[in-house]
């Protein structure tokens, strides 16, 4: 089987941790579920330990990386999840869709194995108005409207009448999962090279455009510029930044 996260999933564990206040937003979209099957599940974030869980992953990298004693995996794509139809209550898909070859197909297989679904996503419109998406990499939105994102995850769950909900997910600023737009108040930390390995959005981007927008961030925060442009955000604790959290039953 080919990794589809071999060049992006080194080191994910160290820059990926999962969130305990979005892990408690996960949880309880999950609601009573009692079987609950994680679809490209990495390295386990955001799995609940309280229920049974089966993890799907494709990528050797990241399943190598799921600490001992975290729920049993099964190595496969979202597009044909080898599970009997209807055999989990709650399908999670966490920051993954975007990364499938085909999530029409993957998509059907969470409604197909499960009876609700829960997709942790963005909304790309939303998250170009991100000030580093904004301000220093419009590529990354440019990229992003390409892939399939939150439209197309409602439309694809609620088919046959389902009720399917969509939940902003606020990102506290201190947030210790280092996604995209983790570091909103702490602009800092995205002139770290191994904290930028750890976004896909930036790490698909050339080093050609991802330097000389880093070059001016490193001036901007260096001259003062950029807080006193963001200053408003300085006193704000969590934002919502675009991401969201699909919930069909
Ligand atoms: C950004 S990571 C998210 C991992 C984890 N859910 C988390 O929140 O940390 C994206 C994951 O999707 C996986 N992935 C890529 N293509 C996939 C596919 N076709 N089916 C299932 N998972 C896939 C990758 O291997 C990777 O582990």
């Amino acid at each position: 089987m080919t990794d589809p996260y071999r060049a992006l999933g080194n080191g994910y564990a160290d820059v990926r941790r999962p969130d305990p206040r979005i892990a408690a937003q996960v949880q309880a979209a999950l609601g009573n579920a009692a079987s609950v099957v994680n679809v490209g599940a990495g390295t386990g974030s955001y799995e609940p330990d309280d229920r049974r869980v089966v993890a799907v992953e494709p990528s050797a990298t990241m399943l190598l990386q799921r600490p001992p004693g975290s729920a049993p995996a099964v190595q496969a794509f979202a597009e044909h999840l080898p599970f009997a139809t209807g055999r989990f209550d709650v399908a999670l898909a966490v920051l993954t869709v975007h990364h499938w070859r085909d999530p029409q197909a993957g998509l059907a297989e969470l409604r197909r194995v499960a009876g609700r679904q829960v997709v942790f996503t963005w909304d790309c419109e939303v998250m170009a108005r991100y000030w580093l998406t904004a301000g220093y990499l419009p590529e990354i939105a440019e990229r992003e409207r390409t892939l399939y994102t939150v439209d197309g995850i409602v439309d694809a769950l609620s088919r046959n009448g389902r009720r399917v909900e969509v939940q902003a997910v606020e990102v506290p600023w201190d947030c210790s999962d280092g996604f995209l737009a983790a570091y909103w108040r702490r602009p800092d930390r995205y002139l770290d090279a191994g904290v930028r390995a750890g976004m896909s959005g930036v790490a698909a981007l050339p080093d050609s455009v991802v330097r000389p927008a880093i070059a001016r961030l490193t001036d901007d925060l260096a001259t003062g510029t950029w807080h006193e442009r963001h200053r408003d955000l300085l006193e704000c604790e969590t934002l919502d930044v675009g991401y969201r959290l699909v919930v069909a039953t």
